[in-house]
């Protein structure tokens, strides 16, 4: 079984610090790779109504045979579906698909500034805290000044803010506004999809190691104290990307790793993406 310490959100819920996502995996494809992470013992799954997948998440919860209490299941608000009802409709199409009567934690995918929406469509994500619908609920890709801003208007701080975040792109600056709100830290493409795992300082800190390029970011992550989400599709890399409690980075290896932040997003620029 799986030794993946949680984290406690700034709600009392608990979080498993690693979990399992699924981007860019056809719905016909996750059934079989979410039956492969819940086999090699992940616990919580990272989908989104955008993703097209919430079936495929579900047919392989349904099939698990695992409890629904020893899961953690998170999807996402797409932007289109921003606007106070709006939102209230798309969660009950996403628990629909889901085959579920809640979800661990949901989260608004991307702020959308120029929308200006955002501010209410958190106020539908409180209200399906309130009832029970949710467990937790956050955001995504918010940067400091959409989140100040979410802070003044709404009543509850978001458990969670999941954004790009890996060796190449630290962000620093968010993350130390997220330790100081009670805001825990996810990271999306820890991996940065690959585009780390060749860099120079990881390849050799795996081989001192014996483990994996990918093995030694993830690793970096947790000692970092953020959630990671890998994905894949691959059943030998769904195992190894777990399998990342048998070692512990030096401070002078977590230092190497610290050295390679560049500024390297790989996916959307969340200030302009509407
Ligand atoms: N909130 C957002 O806006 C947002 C955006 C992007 C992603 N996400 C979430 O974050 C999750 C992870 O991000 P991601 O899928 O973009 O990227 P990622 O997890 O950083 O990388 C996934 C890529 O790395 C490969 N890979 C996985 N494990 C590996 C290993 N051990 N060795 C070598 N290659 C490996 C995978 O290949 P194979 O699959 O072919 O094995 C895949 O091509 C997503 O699935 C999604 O749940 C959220």
């Amino acid at each position: 079984m799986t030794s993946v310490p949680n984290v406690t959100l700034n709600n009392g819920v608990t979080m498993p610090q690693l979990g399992f996502g699924v981007f860019q995996v056809p719905d016909e494809e996750t059934t079989a790779a979410v039956t492969s992470a819940l086999e090699a013992g992940y616990r919580s799954i990272d989908t989104a109504a955008i993703y097209g997948n919430e079936r495929g998440v579900g047919k392989a919860i349904a099939a698990s045979g695992l409890h629904r209490e020893e899961l953690f299941v998170t999807t996402k608000l797409w932007n289109e579906d921003q606007g106070h009802d709006q939102t209230l409709a798309a969660f009950d199409t996403s628990l629909d698909r889901l085959g579920l009567d809640h979800v661990d934690l949901y989260l608004i995918h991307w702020p959308t500034p120029a929308r200006d929406l955002y501010v209410e469509t958190y106020k539908a994500l409180e209200k399906i805290l309130a009832d029970g619908r949710a467990r937790a609920i956050g955001v995504s890709n918010f940067q400091i000044p959409h989140l100040r801003r979410l802070l003044e208007r709404t009543g509850i701080t978001p458990a969670v803010n999941q954004v790009e975040l890996h060796p190449g792109l630290q962000q620093t600056a968010l993350r130390a506004f997220h330790a100081g709100h009670g805001i825990a830290t996810e990271a999306w493409s820890p991996l940065a999809q690959g585009a780390v795992l060749g860099d120079e300082a990881i390849v050799r800190v795996a081989e001192a190691y014996g483990v994996t390029p990918a093995q030694v970011v993830l690793r970096w992550h947790l000692q970092t104290g953020n959630i990671v989400i890998p994905k894949s599709v691959t059943p030998d890399r769904i195992r190894q990307n777990l399998d990342v409690f048998g070692f512990a980075l030096t401070d002078a290896d977590m230092a190497a790793l610290t050295g390679l932040d560049r500024g390297l997003r790989t996916g959307p620029d969340p200030d302009t993406l509407n």
